[in-house]
């Protein structure tokens, strides 16, 4: 049975009048060819991979090595998120703050009813309901996102829950967040398609996020954060504001849990982490403790919804149903679970494609075919210079098919945290591991957190930038009022069923540019030093900074680390440390009247320590 593309408004799927209203208007205004609501249905999903098939958009891979999976080459322009033209039009530019782009909301929704004006003539516009969180979790949310992109539909279906049950949940009242997208490539009369439309011109790119409705219209890109609406538009920037208001925490971090031998594996220690993008969330999500024993289970590689719970602690949701994670790198050797993950069912999107139909990327851990296309579609060979995929090459993986996924992956309860860590890629400085003196001392770090900056933003890769709690680009208010935001769960929960914060660190280089640390699976080392901290075993020594672990209280067996690696990893370099705490000084002091005297204060204490 052929499934039906073109149902229009006579037979929209649900009674909700807002829906409707709203549906209507803006395909007033986008005038597509046809109007398609999804009901998320393998059928459907089928159908669209097809069309894909058909109009160039993907490449149906080899159904021996990759059964049910496709290849998607964006436009050269269209490869990460855009920062810069992402933009918080909040009613003042005070309440964005001057960490984000901020548009007067009036003019620029101005702006973009001029852009978005019968931006979608010869296509069609599909109707995408989807939930971010389990149904029946307190703080799970309705989004609905209009495009006429179906590689987002596709992927809309893997990384959210979408489809017709959200419809029903949402009822003839239920109150959704409307998200616009549009590639921004309008067809005319004949004109034939391109295999991946979009807007060319950056300047005509526009990622906008209305808060105070809310609201979120996207124009010209079909890449990833910028177009899959539910991911950062939705679930950190607007609901990092939503969480503000209602008292919860919207953030850029994995939930794994970590399992240990004792007590007959029975003793689990929830964690959430936030590195920035490309930083080595997913890698530390899925990874295979080296220490015998240790386990680890992954719920979340990028996003983490925290709620105080009836008991006081903080307990940690991933509102998302997929991975999108970086592909240049993952390796049976570096991540076998991602690799397991993306072996079926997925999408990916800016890689090499082999001779037998297969993908492949820069280490992936087999060896390069002799020849290729590379990810702009050009022949490649492994001495033509260029790298096959692109570095934020992606795939975009149902997280149900991960081998280690947790049980309680979808507990609309989340799980309770013993600690959370911030990280970043820190060549010097920063040492391995380092532990909060109390919450306060926590916020403190992760506001003072810097990374080099990654592919999975388009500028320049490679420059250490303050990054704070790696939500630069995704706090949709205030840095300072979201740093208060932080500060205040002293006050909403028992002081002592707040969990520890850790800064860690896996990227500190040598002098010679190596890495002081193997990383990956050995890092299960410093988690299980953090999982002996909260039970109140683990040995930590007071510095400046903060609780480092002494010498011999990272198990360290079994691993060829030099003693003078070791050094370098835990030390406090007190001269490097007064730079620090002065880079510091000066973004905070960006935050003007916004910075929350209890920060500057823990500034002022750390100045004092060292010296
Ligand atoms: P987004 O999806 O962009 O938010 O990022 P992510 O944090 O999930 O990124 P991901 O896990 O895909 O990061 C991958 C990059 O981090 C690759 O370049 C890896 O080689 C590197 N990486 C991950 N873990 C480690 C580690 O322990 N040590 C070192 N040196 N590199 C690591
Ligand atoms: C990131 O850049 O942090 C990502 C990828 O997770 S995207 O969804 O494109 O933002
Ligand atoms: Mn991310």
């Amino acid at each position: 049975m052929t499934h039906n593309l073109t149902n229009t408004m006579d037979t929209a799927p649900t009674a909700n009048r807002k829906v409707l209203t709203w549906v209507k208007q803006m395909a007033e205004l986008c005038r597509p060819e046809r109007i398609h609501w999804c009901d998320g249905s393998d059928a459907e999903n089928q159908a669209l991979c097809d069309l894909m098939v058909k109009s160039g958009t993907f490449i149906k891979l080899n159904a021996k090595k990759r059964p049910g999976c496709y290849l998607a080459r964006s436009h050269p322009s269209d490869v990460a998120r855009v920062e810069d033209r992402t933009f918080i039009c909040s009613k003042t530019r005070d309440e964005a703050g001057p960490t984000n782009n901020w548009a007067d909301p009036a003019k620029m929704k101005q702006k973009l009813l001029s852009l978005f004006k019968g931006c979608m003539k010869g296509r069609t516009m599909y109707v995408i309901p989807f939930a971010m969180g389990p149904f029946g979790s307190p703080i799970c949310k309705i989004g609905i996102e209009i495009s006429d992109s179906p590689y987002v539909v596709v992927s809309m279906r893997i990384m959210t829950r979408m489809g017709q049950a959200v419809l029903d949940q949402l009822g003839a009242n239920g109150p959704f967040i409307p998200c616009l997208h549009s590639v921004g490539a309008p067809l005319k009369p004949g004109q034939a398609d391109v295999s991946w439309p979009c807007e060319p011109d950056p300047k005509n790119k526009y990622i906008v996020h209305f808060p105070d409705e809310p609201l979120v219209w996207s124009y010209g890109s079909g890449y990833g954060g910028n177009a899959l609406l539910g991911k950062k538009c939705l679930a950190l920037r607007i609901a990092s504001t939503v969480a503000k208001k209602e008292g919860w925490m919207a953030e850029h971090m994995l939930i794994l849990c970590l399992t240990s031998p004792r007590s007959g594996g029975s003793k689990k220690h929830y964690l959430a982490a936030a590195f920035p993008s490309a930083c080595g969330k997913t890698n530390l999500v899925m990874m295979q403790p080296t220490l015998p024993g240790w386990k680890v289970t992954a719920l979340g590689d990028d996003i983490a919804w925290i709620r105080v719970g009836k008991d006081g602690r903080l307990y940690a949701m991933n509102p998302e149903n997929g991975f999108f994670g970086v592909a240049p790198g993952t390796s049976m050797k570096s991540n076998p679970n991602a690799m397991i993950t993306a072996a079926k069912n997925t999408i990916f999107t800016n890689v090499a494609l082999t001779p037998d139909g297969d993908v492949w990327w820069e280490d992936m851990g087999v060896p390069a075919p002799v020849k290729a296309i590379d990810w702009e579609g050009q022949a490649w060979t492994p001495d033509s210079g260029r790298k096959a995929a692109h570095p934020n090459s992606r795939f975009t993986s149902p997280a149900s098919q991960c081998p280690v996924i947790d049980p309680d992956w979808q507990n609309p309860e989340g799980v309770p945290l013993s600690a959370i860590l911030f990280g970043g890629r820190r060549p010097g400085t920063i040492p391995l591991v380092n532990e909060s003196f109390d919450w306060e001392h926590g916020v403190f770090m992760g506001s003072a957190c810097g990374s080099e900056t990654t592919a999975a933003m388009l500028g320049q890769a490679g420059v250490v930038r303050h990054d704070p709690f790696a939500m630069l680009p995704f706090c949709g208010y205030n840095m300072g009022d979201y740093f208060a935001h932080w500060l205040s769960f002293a006050q909403r929960t028992d002081r002592a069923k707040l969990p520890k914060i850790y800064f860690v660190n896996w990227f500190r280089k040598n002098g010679g540019g190596k890495w002081l640390w193997p990383g990956y699976g050995e890092n299960s080392r410093v988690l299980k030093w953090i999982c002996e901290r909260a039970e109140g075993t683990g040995k930590a020594q007071k510095t400046p900074i903060g609780n480092l672990p002494t010498a011999d209280a990272l198990d360290l067996s079994g691993l060829n680390l030099s003693a003078d690696s070791l050094k370098q990893l835990l030390a406090v370099d007190v001269a490097a440390w007064k730079k620090e705490v002065e880079g510091v000084a000066a973004n905070y002091a960006t935050l003007g009247s916004h910075l929350p005297k209890a920060l500057n204060d823990q500034l002022d204490r750390l100045r004092k320590r060292l010296g």
